[in-house]
């Protein structure tokens, strides 16, 4: 299964994800500059992103993620935390502006 992240910049990657992987370690595999200040535990909000399509098939936001929000940047309504979205089969093609 694919996923693309769109950079800063602009530019969109596309790569490889497995079930059960989180879009943090997506990224962090795949050398996408996201901040992980708090490794991972959704306490940081550094690694904030946007999630273009499929939004609806995402895990719910939990109360661990909707508290690590509060402190992230520009948050929207499409803004979750990569640490947080553990990824399934259904998110095939999922396209994550990074922030
Ligand atoms: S890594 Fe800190 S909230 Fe995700």
């Amino acid at each position: 299964m694919q996923m693309i992240f769109i950079l800063k910049d602009g530019t969109e990657k596309t790569v490889d994800f497995e079930e059960g992987q989180t879009i943090l370690q997506v990224a962090e595999q795949n050398g996408i500059p996201l901040h992980s200040n708090c490794e991972g535990f959704g306490i940081c909000g550094g690694c904030h992103v946007i999630i273009e399509n499929l939004g609806d098939k995402l895990p719910e936001i939990s109360d661990t993620e909707n508290d690590g929000l509060d402190k992230a940047k520009n948050v929207t309504l499409k803004s979750r935390l990569a640490c947080q979205v553990v990824l399934s089969m259904n998110l095939n093609g999922l396209r994550v502006k990074l922030v």
